[in-house]
């Protein structure tokens, strides 16, 4: 099996391809900043530093913000023929905290009260009705940066202004008084392979500006698990660290990170979260493309063919999806005679497909 890894490249980047090298016979350390896609009706293509990019059984594509629409795309070419755990439309709503909220409410996945506005007077009304403290966020990531906090309707009115005057978009969200911490799982799959506590250095509010990134274990429980886990596959993604709050009703999710850093959390548990991770893509790229080529059906077909000289043969078979497509076996159209000449009527009802010459 070969992978590729696209990323900026971090130590995590590193990290996990040298444990994926495990796991598959080659893994390609693929620069994002290089790639560059091709769109055209019909058909697209992914080129890197100007070639066509090779193609893979596995790739884990991954980034910041800034590169969201590159890895739509770029996922959105290679998603049906090869597995990738994160899927196109999760890197626009993953990397959007508006989208990522819109999209956890539907799921009625719990989260701290978010108010989005579209004019200032509307803004002002919230900021009228809202308990303080309040946090005010910027739709992207910017670990940690793009987070302020408001104690009072004064401070609220006046970082607002300073916002509208930038034209920068915000949100305004609920304070959940936690003492300064968070809580980051790191979900793979249906499991949560490690979590961590992050703690806020003294006087500060937010627990991911960096007081050195330390964190401690943390053991969540099933309820925090099944959010996080939840979260994950409502955005689309397989792999990724959702970042939670403990309130007094309960976690509740800020927000979902698809390309989280490994050195905390794998310093903090003692978990090699790499290696889960790796161990994780291997699997799923195995049933990926054994349901891809289903080998077995061929070849157990050709074992169990019956009776070439019989009139009419039956075949005991799966069916060989191919996307949404069913691909027939090859001895299939050799017993039917079938070839791309000639015409043929294709009888369909619930259950059964009859292909006929006319
Ligand atoms: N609603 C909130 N109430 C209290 N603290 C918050 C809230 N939202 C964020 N924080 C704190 O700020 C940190 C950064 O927020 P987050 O939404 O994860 O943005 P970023 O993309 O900058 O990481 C969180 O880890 C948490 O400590
Ligand atoms: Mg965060």
């Amino acid at each position: 099996m070969k992978a590729a890894v696209i990323s900026l490249g971090s130590e995590s980047s590193r990290w996990t391809i040298e444990a994926m090298k495990k796991y598959f016979d080659s893994v390609d350390n693929v620069d994002l900043k290089n790639i560059e896609v091709n769109l055209s009706s019909g058909k697209s293509d992914v080129l890197y530093n100007g070639k066509p990019l090779k193609s893979y059984d596995c790739i884990y594509a991954k980034g910041s913000f800034r590169y969201a629409q590159t890895l739509r795309a770029v996922t959105g070419v290679y998603y049906p023929s090869t597995y990738m755990p994160i899927k196109a439309g999760a890197f626009t709503v993953g990397h959007d905290k508006l989208l990522t909220h819109l999209f956890l409410q539907q799921a009625k996945i719990p989260m701290p009260t978010t108010y989005l506005t579209s004019s200032p007077t509307a803004a002002k009304k919230i900021l009228q009705k809202v308990n303080y403290p309040i946090i005010f966020k910027f739709p992207s990531g910017t670990g940690g940066k793009g987070v302020m906090y408001a104690e009072s309707f004064a401070a609220a009115s006046s970082l607002m202004d300073a916002l509208e005057s930038l034209r920068q978009p915000f949100l305004i969200q609920e304070y959940i008084e936690t003492g300064g911490e968070d809580i980051r799982v790191i979900v793979v799959g249906d499991k949560v392979v490690a979590a961590m506590k992050r703690k806020a250095v003294v006087g500060e509010k937010r627990a991911n500006i960096h007081s050195g990134g330390e964190g401690e274990a943390f053991l969540p429980d099933t309820h925090m698990k099944k959010i996080a886990v939840d979260a994950a596959k409502v955005i689309g993604a397989d792999i990724c660290a959702v970042d939670m709050l403990e309130s007094v009703k309960g976690p509740v999710v800020v927000e979902l990170n698809l390309s989280p850093g490994l050195q905390g959390v794998t310093l903090a548990t003692g978990i090699n979260v790499a290696d889960k991770m790796a161990k994780f893509l291997s699997e799923k790229t195995k049933h990926f493309t054994d349901k891809g080529t289903k080998k077995g059906a061929g070849d157990i077909i050709k074992e169990i063919a019956i009776d070439k000289g019989a009139k009419e043969q039956q075949i005991l078979s799966n069916l060989d999806f191919r996307g949404e497509r069913v691909l027939l076996p090859k001895i299939v159209t050799d017993i039917a005679n079938l070839n791309d000449k000639e015409e043929f009527v294709i009888k369909v009802k619930k259950g059964k497909v009859e292909i006929g010459k006319i």
